[in-house]
């Protein structure tokens, strides 16, 4: 290996290092009534602090921290971070002041932390109190906590006092928590913030796929939820219309309900076909904007333009020269039907209940292929089955993908994204007879990033499931924490299952921290023998199924100690 290459993997290490160790990561469960601890408390105000706040008047911490030591602007410093050693270390020194701010602040209060900015990096203190005002703010609400009483006060019938679903980092008046979560206007989404915030994402995300193959892909297939486009106020609903290229249009009442053409000169890019599989709850909550987004589709068939710039008008095309009606064509708005929910893979898989993947990607269509939106006369097609035309649709896509916007779950904490963004994966790759690319992003922090399904589960692994901060702050919980740890080997499992994403180390590494390690075996058996045991046929069945290439005797150890956990829970029954 040259020199000049083992430099590139040192740096490139480095990175993935940083990245893990700057990940917010939740070091425990939530308890009902419990304040967070000053440590969660300081990580926490930090994430608050590294965005501009305009409706308190005050500007974010790392910008502040970069016009005081006269850097250049702290996005420009993100931006080339990735590439250049100079800025890495830029990003590193701010970031750095500004988590020792938000420790100062914790712990001495609001002018021990603005002489520590004055000090450390010039930063003006009036520029930096109002700052910390504000978070003197957010952090007393984060140490009242009142949700013991509500829930008690719930119980009782009494009135709780209503608060918005958000994300804590973008909202934090969702503060005090213990209130009445609302959603919000459908009509008011996307709102100009998140459309705004959504260009650059679906830029990335088109970037990356031409970076690895070469091409725009001609579709992607989406997975849009209710919950994160209440909290982001429809981020991922703007992430839709941008890669058909559109804009949200308001009425005289201030409701969006038309799109109209981004020109493809401004654009400078061809229209992606969109296959867009909601959630239950996003047709429940969101039914205009179900609305918005078929008709986003059908204005962007009709468009004159080429085949080569216009993806959709390409397929819907090709379709009609195939003989299939306009109407079936150009349906992309897919979800359950009426009155259902979830597509069930989850389930499948946690039960171990198939013995094919494409029994897998069956169960995603069948619970999925129910048909929104308007015909071409203006009749509702009020979730009517279309199961061929969802199999076309999703035959042509080269590319899906899913929004994360919160740091509080990822793809390994709850079965929900491997069951929709694995299960969607998987119905492509059985009818467009390849492999999409499988993409997340990262929508919440600064340097917002589109990432490889691959990558993100190395990720989640690294900071969470073998991240001994992580589980050790789990096992404080007890029972509830092996089941945690265990749920997160499951769910792990879904992406080998629904997407083969998981690299065998990940296996192997998990048997050595939760299995084969007698200390570790031990407290998990006594805290919970039958979430250790289910660990351990888990890491068997990923052998079993080909998604685990280990050897024959770390596999007889596994069996042997999972005939011992048999004995252990039959003895204790
Ligand atoms: C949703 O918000 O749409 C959703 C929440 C949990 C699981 C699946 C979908
Ligand atoms: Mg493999």
């Amino acid at each position: 290996m040259t020199s000049e290459k083992r430099d590139a993997r040192v740096l490139n290490l480095y990175d993935q290092l940083i990245e893990i160790e700057q990940r917010l990561i939740p070091t425990g469960l939530h308890i009902l009534g419990q304040p967070s601890d000053p440590a969660e408390r300081a990580d926490m105000l930090r994430m608050i602090a590294s965005f501009d706040r305009p409706e308190a008047g005050v500007r974010a911490l790392p910008d502040l921290v970069c016009d005081g030591l006269g850097l250049e602007r702290y996005e420009e410093i993100l931006r080339s971070a990735p590439r250049d050693e100079v800025s890495r270390s830029k990003q590193q020194r701010i970031d750095g002041i500004v988590s020792e701010s938000a420790r100062e602040f914790v712990n001495k209060g609001t002018d021990a932390a603005v002489k520590f900015l004055e000090t450390n990096a010039n930063v003006p203190s009036d520029q930096a109190a109002p700052v910390f005002a504000m978070l003197e703010g957010i952090s007393r609400q984060l140490t009242t906590n009142n949700e013991l009483e509500s829930l008690l006060r719930a119980l009782r019938g009494e009135y709780i006092e209503p608060g918005p679903g958000a994300d804590i980092v973008q909202n934090p008046s969702i503060l005090p928590t213990g209130r009445n979560t609302h959603a919000i206007n459908p009509y008011s989404i996307p709102s100009t913030v998140a459309f705004a915030r959504a260009e650059p994402i679906a830029r990335s995300l088109l970037e990356r796929h031409v970076a690895e193959k070469g091409s725009y892909p001609r579709a992607i297939g989406l997975v849009l939820w209710g919950l994160d486009n209440i909290k982001t106020h429809g981020e991922g609903v703007a992430q839709a219309l941008w890669l058909l290229g559109v804009r949200p249009v308001r009425d005289a009442l201030n409701r969006v309900t038309e799109v109209v053409p981004i020109p493809l000169e401004k654009l400078k890019r061809p229209r992606i076909d969109v296959v867009m599989t909601v959630s239950g709850i996003f047709r429940d909550l969101f039914s205009p904007t179900v609305q918005l987004l078929d008709k986003a589709v059908r204005t962007v068939a009709l468009l004159d333009e080429s085949p080569e710039m216009n993806y959709v008008r390409r397929h819907v095309s090709e379709e009609i020269q195939d003989h299939r009606e306009f109407d079936e064509a150009v349906t992309r708005v897919f979800s359950n039907a009426p009155g259902n929910y979830g597509t069930n893979v989850n389930f499948m898989v946690m039960d171990s209940q198939w013995e094919r993947e494409d029994t897998l990607a069956d169960l995603f269509v069948t619970r999925k292929c129910f048909a929104y939106g308007r015909d071409s006369a203006g009749r509702s097609l009020d979730g009517q089955e279309a199961r061929v035309a969802m199999d076309r649709a999703l035959a042509r896509v080269e590319a899906t993908y899913q929004n994360i916007d919160t740091f509080e779950i990822g793809i390994t904490d709850v079965d929900h994204y491997f069951e929709y963004l694995g299960g969607i994966s998987k119905a492509v790759e059985t009818r467009a007879q390849e492999r999409p690319s499988i993409y997340l992003s990262d929508s919440l922090s600064r340097d917002a990033r589109v990432r490889t399904l691959e990558e993100t589960v190395r990720l989640e692994t690294r900071a969470k499931t073998l991240n001994p901060k992580w589980y050790e702050g789990m096992l404080k919980h007890g029972f509830r924490g092996v089941a945690e740890i265990e749920n997160h080997v499951s769910n792990t499992f879904g992406w080998s299952a629904t997407a083969d994403a998981v690299d065998d180390w990940v296996y192997t590494e998990v048997a050595e921290t939760f299995a084969l390690d007698e200390a570790m075996l031990d407290r998990l058996r006594s805290l919970n023998p039958h979430s250790a045991q289910a660990l351990v046929t888990r890491l068997l069945e990923a052998h079993g199924r080909g998604y685990w290439d280990v050897d024959e005797e770390t596999l007889e150890k596994l069996r042997d100690i999972s005939s011992s956990l048999d004995d252990q829970i039959e003895g204790v029954a």
